[in-house]
Protein backbone atom coordinates (compact mmCIF):
# COMPACT_ATOMS: atom_id res chain seq x y z
CA UNK A 1 0.00 0.00 0.00
CA UNK A 2 1.37 3.50 -0.55
CA UNK A 3 0.54 6.15 2.39
CA UNK A 4 -0.65 9.13 0.37
CA UNK A 5 -2.73 11.64 0.88
CA UNK A 6 -5.23 9.30 -0.10
CA UNK A 7 -3.59 5.43 0.11
CA UNK A 8 -4.21 2.95 -2.48
CA UNK A 9 -2.89 -0.98 -3.41
CA UNK A 10 -0.49 -2.05 -6.05
CA UNK A 11 -0.86 -5.79 -6.69
CA UNK A 12 2.26 -6.80 -8.48
CA UNK A 13 2.75 -10.39 -10.00
CA UNK A 14 2.55 -12.82 -12.95
CA UNK A 15 -0.14 -14.14 -14.51
CA UNK A 16 -3.30 -12.12 -13.09
CA UNK A 17 -4.53 -10.82 -16.04
CA UNK A 18 -7.21 -13.70 -16.13
CA UNK A 19 -8.10 -12.84 -12.11
CA UNK A 20 -8.57 -9.37 -13.06
CA UNK A 21 -12.17 -9.00 -13.15
CA UNK A 22 -12.37 -10.77 -9.64
CA UNK A 23 -9.76 -8.40 -8.38
CA UNK A 24 -11.96 -5.38 -9.74
CA UNK A 25 -15.12 -6.77 -8.00
CA UNK A 26 -13.51 -7.11 -4.93
CA UNK A 27 -12.65 -3.34 -4.57
CA UNK A 28 -16.00 -2.07 -6.95
CA UNK A 29 -19.63 -3.45 -6.98
CA UNK A 30 -20.99 -3.24 -10.82
CA UNK A 31 -21.35 0.26 -11.83
CA UNK A 32 -20.26 2.42 -15.68
CA UNK A 33 -16.09 1.86 -15.95
CA UNK A 34 -14.38 3.09 -19.18
CA UNK A 35 -11.36 1.49 -20.18
CA UNK A 36 -8.96 3.78 -21.88
CA UNK A 37 -6.71 2.28 -23.63
CA UNK A 38 -4.67 2.31 -27.33
CA UNK A 39 -5.02 0.81 -30.26
CA UNK A 40 -2.43 -1.70 -29.92
CA UNK A 41 -3.00 -2.35 -26.08
CA UNK A 42 -7.05 -2.72 -26.98
CA UNK A 43 -6.59 -5.61 -29.36
CA UNK A 44 -4.28 -7.75 -26.76
CA UNK A 45 -5.64 -7.44 -23.87
CA UNK A 46 -8.28 -4.93 -23.87
CA UNK A 47 -11.47 -6.87 -25.66
CA UNK A 48 -11.38 -9.84 -23.30
CA UNK A 49 -10.84 -7.55 -20.13
CA UNK A 50 -14.37 -6.07 -21.19
CA UNK A 51 -15.63 -9.12 -22.09
CA UNK A 52 -14.98 -10.12 -18.52
CA UNK A 53 -16.07 -6.70 -17.01
CA UNK A 54 -19.39 -7.24 -18.69
CA UNK A 55 -20.25 -10.79 -17.31
CA UNK A 56 -19.86 -9.19 -13.98
CA UNK A 57 -22.19 -7.32 -14.77
CA UNK A 58 -20.39 -3.58 -15.29
CA UNK A 59 -21.49 -1.38 -18.12
CA UNK A 60 -18.46 -1.47 -19.99
CA UNK A 61 -17.80 1.39 -22.50
CA UNK A 62 -13.48 1.42 -24.49
CA UNK A 63 -12.13 4.92 -25.55
CA UNK A 64 -9.08 3.71 -27.82
CA UNK A 65 -6.51 6.39 -28.73
CA UNK A 66 -3.44 6.05 -31.60
CA UNK A 67 -0.43 4.64 -30.13
CA UNK A 68 2.32 6.55 -29.40
CA UNK A 69 3.38 10.14 -27.23
CA UNK A 70 1.82 12.43 -29.39
CA UNK A 71 -1.45 11.37 -28.34
CA UNK A 72 -1.35 12.79 -25.23
CA UNK A 73 -2.66 15.71 -25.93
CA UNK A 74 -5.44 18.40 -25.48
CA UNK A 75 -7.49 17.09 -28.51
CA UNK A 76 -7.69 13.53 -26.78
CA UNK A 77 -8.39 14.91 -23.47
CA UNK A 78 -11.51 16.75 -24.80
CA UNK A 79 -12.75 13.71 -26.71
CA UNK A 80 -12.21 11.67 -23.41
CA UNK A 81 -13.90 14.37 -21.69
CA UNK A 82 -16.85 14.14 -24.00
CA UNK A 83 -17.07 10.54 -23.77
CA UNK A 84 -17.18 10.13 -20.28
CA UNK A 85 -20.46 12.57 -20.52
CA UNK A 86 -21.76 11.58 -22.98
CA UNK A 87 -21.70 8.26 -20.96
CA UNK A 88 -23.28 9.81 -17.93
CA UNK A 89 -20.53 8.98 -15.92
CA UNK A 90 -21.09 10.02 -12.39
CA UNK A 91 -18.55 10.24 -9.20
CA UNK A 92 -19.94 6.62 -8.01
CA UNK A 93 -18.27 5.31 -11.37
CA UNK A 94 -14.59 4.61 -12.67
CA UNK A 95 -11.87 4.31 -15.36
CA UNK A 96 -9.30 2.03 -16.17
CA UNK A 97 -5.84 3.01 -17.58
CA UNK A 98 -4.87 0.14 -19.33
CA UNK A 99 -1.78 0.42 -21.61
CA UNK A 100 1.48 2.26 -20.69
CA UNK A 101 2.63 5.56 -19.77
CA UNK A 102 0.86 7.43 -22.38
CA UNK A 103 -2.77 6.40 -21.65
CA UNK A 104 -2.03 6.27 -18.18
CA UNK A 105 -1.05 10.02 -18.27
CA UNK A 106 -3.97 10.86 -20.26
CA UNK A 107 -6.58 8.98 -18.67
CA UNK A 108 -5.40 9.93 -15.02
CA UNK A 109 -5.54 13.61 -15.75
CA UNK A 110 -9.05 13.22 -17.17
CA UNK A 111 -10.10 11.56 -13.79
CA UNK A 112 -8.06 13.97 -11.99
CA UNK A 113 -10.41 16.54 -13.60
CA UNK A 114 -13.58 15.46 -14.62
CA UNK A 115 -16.30 16.01 -12.15
CA UNK A 116 -13.52 17.42 -10.10
CA UNK A 117 -11.90 13.19 -9.60
CA UNK A 118 -13.32 10.59 -10.54
CA UNK A 119 -11.89 7.41 -9.52
CA UNK A 120 -9.21 5.71 -11.71
CA UNK A 121 -7.62 2.18 -11.80
CA UNK A 122 -3.78 1.71 -13.38
CA UNK A 123 -3.28 -1.43 -15.21
CA UNK A 124 -0.15 -0.76 -16.48
CA UNK A 125 1.40 -2.82 -19.77
CA UNK A 126 4.95 -1.46 -20.31
CA UNK A 127 7.94 -1.90 -18.10
CA UNK A 128 7.83 2.08 -17.79
CA UNK A 129 4.72 2.34 -16.65
CA UNK A 130 4.97 -0.39 -14.13
CA UNK A 131 7.75 0.72 -12.67
CA UNK A 132 7.40 4.41 -12.64
CA UNK A 133 4.20 6.59 -14.22
CA UNK A 134 1.48 3.95 -12.93
CA UNK A 135 2.47 5.17 -9.64
CA UNK A 136 3.28 8.30 -7.27
CA UNK A 137 -0.50 9.77 -9.04
CA UNK A 138 1.23 12.78 -11.64
CA UNK A 139 -1.07 12.88 -14.20
CA UNK A 140 -0.67 15.37 -17.40
CA UNK A 141 -0.89 16.21 -20.82
CA UNK A 142 1.66 17.93 -23.03
CA UNK A 143 0.51 21.30 -23.91
CA UNK A 144 1.88 23.93 -26.58
CA UNK A 145 4.84 22.03 -27.16
CA UNK A 146 5.89 21.59 -23.79
CA UNK A 147 6.45 18.19 -21.96
CA UNK A 148 3.87 17.37 -18.76
CA UNK A 149 2.52 21.21 -19.04
CA UNK A 150 -0.52 20.20 -18.17
CA UNK A 151 -1.69 18.24 -15.58
CA UNK A 152 -2.19 17.42 -11.89
CA UNK A 153 -1.32 14.97 -8.96
CA UNK A 154 -4.21 12.25 -8.66
CA UNK A 155 -3.85 9.13 -6.73
CA UNK A 156 -5.41 6.14 -8.28
CA UNK A 157 -7.40 3.87 -6.25
CA UNK A 158 -5.70 0.85 -7.35
CA UNK A 159 -2.52 -0.38 -9.69
CA UNK A 160 -2.41 -3.79 -11.07
CA UNK A 161 1.09 -4.99 -12.16
CA UNK A 162 0.84 -7.87 -14.24
CA UNK A 163 4.75 -8.80 -15.74
CA UNK A 164 3.02 -11.11 -18.25
CA UNK A 165 2.25 -8.15 -19.89
CA UNK A 166 5.58 -7.41 -21.18
CA UNK A 167 5.98 -10.64 -22.83
CA UNK A 168 4.36 -9.08 -26.04
CA UNK A 169 6.19 -6.03 -25.84
CA UNK A 170 8.50 -5.41 -28.55
CA UNK A 171 12.05 -5.00 -27.10
CA UNK A 172 12.89 -1.28 -27.77
CA UNK A 173 9.61 -0.79 -25.66
CA UNK A 174 10.77 -2.69 -22.70
CA UNK A 175 14.25 -1.10 -23.18
CA UNK A 176 12.69 2.38 -22.87
CA UNK A 177 11.26 1.27 -19.50
CA UNK A 178 14.80 -0.26 -18.72
CA UNK A 179 15.82 3.63 -19.09
CA UNK A 180 13.85 4.49 -16.49
CA UNK A 181 14.81 1.72 -14.56
CA UNK A 182 18.52 2.69 -14.24
CA UNK A 183 17.42 6.19 -13.54
CA UNK A 184 16.30 4.50 -9.84
CA UNK A 185 19.21 2.23 -9.94
CA UNK A 186 22.21 5.21 -10.46
CA UNK A 187 19.62 8.09 -8.58
CA UNK A 188 19.46 5.56 -5.52
CA UNK A 189 20.44 2.34 -5.50
CA UNK A 190 23.78 0.56 -6.32
CA UNK A 191 23.22 -2.57 -5.64
CA UNK A 192 19.94 -2.68 -7.80
CA UNK A 193 22.97 -0.68 -10.77
CA UNK A 194 25.61 -4.24 -9.84
CA UNK A 195 22.17 -6.56 -9.93
CA UNK A 196 21.22 -5.18 -13.58
CA UNK A 197 25.26 -4.66 -14.74
CA UNK A 198 25.93 -8.94 -13.81
CA UNK A 199 22.36 -10.58 -14.46
CA UNK A 200 20.29 -12.07 -17.29
CA UNK A 201 17.32 -9.42 -17.38
CA UNK A 202 14.90 -12.17 -17.49
CA UNK A 203 15.89 -13.75 -14.64
CA UNK A 204 15.85 -10.51 -12.27
CA UNK A 205 12.38 -8.96 -13.95
CA UNK A 206 9.68 -8.78 -11.08
CA UNK A 207 12.56 -8.14 -8.82
CA UNK A 208 13.40 -5.08 -10.44
CA UNK A 209 9.78 -4.38 -10.96
CA UNK A 210 9.02 -4.42 -7.52
CA UNK A 211 12.57 -3.20 -6.52
CA UNK A 212 11.53 0.14 -8.08
CA UNK A 213 8.23 0.57 -6.93
CA UNK A 214 9.53 0.37 -3.51
CA UNK A 215 11.64 3.01 -3.76
CA UNK A 216 9.42 5.35 -5.68
CA UNK A 217 6.39 4.44 -3.12
CA UNK A 218 9.30 5.36 -0.23
CA UNK A 219 10.25 9.03 -2.16
CA UNK A 220 6.44 9.88 -2.54
CA UNK A 221 5.46 9.22 0.70
CA UNK A 222 7.91 11.90 1.75
CA UNK A 223 7.38 14.16 -1.14
CA UNK A 224 3.66 13.58 -2.60
CA UNK A 225 3.66 16.77 -4.19
CA UNK A 226 6.95 17.14 -5.68
CA UNK A 227 8.45 19.83 -3.56
CA UNK A 228 11.94 18.69 -2.91
CA UNK A 229 13.13 14.72 -2.41
CA UNK A 230 10.86 13.81 -5.52
CA UNK A 231 12.58 15.81 -7.84
CA UNK A 232 15.51 13.05 -7.44
CA UNK A 233 13.10 10.92 -9.37
CA UNK A 234 13.55 12.87 -12.57
CA UNK A 235 17.19 12.08 -12.78
CA UNK A 236 18.24 13.21 -16.52
CA UNK A 237 14.57 13.70 -17.29
CA UNK A 238 15.43 18.00 -17.71
CA UNK A 239 17.01 17.19 -20.32
CA UNK A 240 15.25 14.24 -21.66
CA UNK A 241 12.08 16.76 -21.91
CA UNK A 242 13.82 19.54 -23.84
CA UNK A 243 15.63 16.56 -26.67
CA UNK A 244 11.60 15.22 -26.90
CA UNK A 245 10.35 18.87 -27.38
CA UNK A 246 13.42 20.01 -29.44
CA UNK A 247 12.49 16.29 -31.80
CA UNK A 248 8.40 17.93 -31.60
CA UNK A 249 8.13 13.82 -29.69
CA UNK A 250 8.85 12.12 -33.33
CA UNK A 251 11.37 10.05 -33.67
CA UNK A 252 12.86 9.33 -30.23
CA UNK A 253 11.41 7.66 -26.90
CA UNK A 254 11.25 9.42 -23.62
CA UNK A 255 13.07 5.78 -22.78
CA UNK A 256 15.48 7.26 -25.14
CA UNK A 257 15.81 10.31 -24.51
CA UNK A 258 15.70 9.63 -20.40
CA UNK A 259 18.84 7.53 -21.55
CA UNK A 260 20.61 10.46 -23.37
CA UNK A 261 19.95 12.72 -20.50
CA UNK A 262 21.68 10.79 -17.54
CA UNK A 263 24.48 10.09 -19.23
CA UNK A 264 24.33 14.08 -20.34
CA UNK A 265 24.15 14.98 -16.69
CA UNK A 266 26.72 12.22 -15.43
CA UNK A 267 29.52 13.66 -18.11
CA UNK A 268 28.72 17.77 -17.19
CA UNK A 269 28.93 16.59 -13.41
CA UNK A 270 32.44 14.30 -13.94
CA UNK A 271 33.44 17.65 -16.06
CA UNK A 272 32.50 19.87 -12.90
CA UNK A 273 33.92 17.36 -9.97
CA UNK A 274 30.44 16.79 -8.73
CA UNK A 275 30.72 13.25 -10.19
CA UNK A 276 33.06 10.48 -8.89
CA UNK A 277 35.65 9.88 -12.88
CA UNK A 278 33.98 7.21 -14.69
CA UNK A 279 30.29 7.06 -13.35
CA UNK A 280 29.06 7.92 -17.03
CA UNK A 281 31.42 5.44 -18.73
CA UNK A 282 29.32 2.72 -15.84
CA UNK A 283 26.01 3.68 -17.25
CA UNK A 284 26.60 3.75 -20.75
CA UNK A 285 27.92 0.37 -20.49
CA UNK A 286 25.02 -0.65 -19.41
CA UNK A 287 22.70 1.39 -21.34
CA UNK A 288 24.30 -0.54 -24.41
CA UNK A 289 22.98 -3.56 -23.14
CA UNK A 290 19.85 -2.97 -24.22
CA UNK A 291 20.54 -0.91 -27.19
CA UNK A 292 19.53 2.23 -25.81
CA UNK A 293 21.36 6.06 -27.33
CA UNK A 294 23.53 7.95 -24.85
CA UNK A 295 24.55 11.09 -26.97
CA UNK A 296 22.26 12.99 -29.85
CA UNK A 297 23.24 15.08 -32.60
CA UNK A 298 21.57 18.10 -30.93
CA UNK A 299 23.62 21.67 -30.44
CA UNK A 300 23.41 21.91 -26.74
CA UNK A 301 22.43 25.78 -26.68
CA UNK A 302 18.97 23.86 -27.97
CA UNK A 303 19.12 21.41 -25.05
CA UNK A 304 19.73 24.39 -22.94
CA UNK A 305 17.04 26.57 -24.57
CA UNK A 306 14.38 23.47 -24.69
CA UNK A 307 15.02 22.81 -21.07
CA UNK A 308 14.17 25.89 -19.76
CA UNK A 309 10.03 25.51 -19.22
CA UNK A 310 10.98 22.69 -17.31
CA UNK A 311 8.55 22.21 -13.87
CA UNK A 312 12.18 22.52 -11.69
CA UNK A 313 12.91 25.91 -12.94
CA UNK A 314 11.10 28.63 -10.34
CA UNK A 315 11.95 31.85 -11.83
CA UNK A 316 15.80 32.55 -12.27
CA UNK A 317 16.10 29.67 -10.51
CA UNK A 318 16.96 25.94 -11.88
CA UNK A 319 17.19 22.76 -9.85
CA UNK A 320 19.71 19.62 -11.19
CA UNK A 321 19.42 16.50 -10.18
CA UNK A 322 23.25 15.54 -10.03
CA UNK A 323 24.43 12.27 -9.04
CA UNK A 324 28.23 12.03 -7.16
CA UNK A 325 28.45 8.03 -7.42
CA UNK A 326 26.22 5.74 -8.66
CA UNK A 327 23.57 4.86 -6.39
CA UNK A 328 23.27 8.63 -4.55
CA UNK A 329 21.22 11.39 -6.09
CA UNK A 330 21.84 14.80 -5.20
CA UNK A 331 20.00 18.27 -5.58
CA UNK A 332 21.78 21.15 -6.96
CA UNK A 333 20.15 24.81 -7.35
CA UNK A 334 21.45 26.88 -9.78
CA UNK A 335 20.79 30.21 -10.75
CA UNK A 336 19.97 30.59 -14.86
CA UNK A 337 23.24 31.64 -15.57
CA UNK A 338 25.08 28.63 -13.28
CA UNK A 339 23.02 26.14 -15.11
CA UNK A 340 23.81 27.30 -18.61
CA UNK A 341 27.40 27.09 -17.50
CA UNK A 342 26.72 23.78 -16.16
CA UNK A 343 25.21 22.68 -19.61
CA UNK A 344 27.24 24.04 -22.04
CA UNK A 345 30.54 23.70 -20.83
N1 LIG B 1 3.26 10.02 -14.66
C1 LIG B 1 4.52 9.72 -14.42
O1 LIG B 1 4.97 9.72 -13.26
C2 LIG B 1 5.42 9.32 -15.55
C3 LIG B 1 6.68 8.77 -15.30
C4 LIG B 1 7.46 8.35 -16.36
C5 LIG B 1 6.99 8.48 -17.67
N2 LIG B 1 5.76 9.01 -17.89
C6 LIG B 1 5.23 9.15 -19.24
O2 LIG B 1 5.06 7.85 -19.80
C7 LIG B 1 5.04 7.96 -21.23
C8 LIG B 1 5.83 6.83 -21.85
O3 LIG B 1 5.21 5.63 -21.51
P1 LIG B 1 5.57 4.26 -22.27
O4 LIG B 1 7.03 4.15 -22.48
O5 LIG B 1 4.84 3.21 -21.54
O6 LIG B 1 5.01 4.51 -23.74
P2 LIG B 1 3.58 4.21 -24.44
O7 LIG B 1 2.48 4.34 -23.51
O8 LIG B 1 3.60 5.07 -25.65
O9 LIG B 1 3.73 2.69 -24.89
C9 LIG B 1 4.74 2.32 -25.80
C10 LIG B 1 4.23 1.41 -26.89
O10 LIG B 1 4.00 0.11 -26.36
C11 LIG B 1 2.74 -0.40 -26.77
N3 LIG B 1 2.33 -1.32 -25.72
C12 LIG B 1 1.91 -1.02 -24.47
N4 LIG B 1 1.75 -2.14 -23.75
C13 LIG B 1 2.02 -3.18 -24.56
C14 LIG B 1 2.07 -4.59 -24.38
N5 LIG B 1 1.85 -5.17 -23.19
N6 LIG B 1 2.40 -5.37 -25.44
C15 LIG B 1 2.69 -4.80 -26.65
N7 LIG B 1 2.70 -3.47 -26.86
C16 LIG B 1 2.38 -2.67 -25.83
C17 LIG B 1 1.89 0.82 -26.95
O11 LIG B 1 0.83 0.58 -27.83
C18 LIG B 1 2.89 1.83 -27.51
O12 LIG B 1 3.01 1.67 -28.91
C19 LIG B 1 5.60 9.34 -21.54
O13 LIG B 1 4.56 10.16 -21.98
C20 LIG B 1 6.15 9.82 -20.21
O14 LIG B 1 6.08 11.21 -20.10
C21 LIG B 1 4.98 9.43 -16.86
Amino acid sequence: MVRASRPYDILIGRNIFDSFDRIIVSYFSPRKVVIVTDETVFELYGKSLSDDLKKRKFNVKIFKIKPGEQSKNIDNLTLLYDFLNNFGITRNDFIIALGGGVVGDLAGFAAASFLRGVSIVQMPTTLLAQVDSSVGGKTAINFGGGKNLVGAFYNPSLVICDADFLKTLQFKTFCDGMAEVLKYATAFSASLFEKIQNSKIDDILEEIILRCIILKKSIVEIDENDFRERMKLNFGHTIAHAIEKYNKYENITHGQAVSIGMVYILRQGEKFGLTKKGEAQKLINVLKKFRLPVEINIPHSEIFMNSLLDKKRRGNKMTVVVSPKIGQARLLDLTLDEYKNFLLS
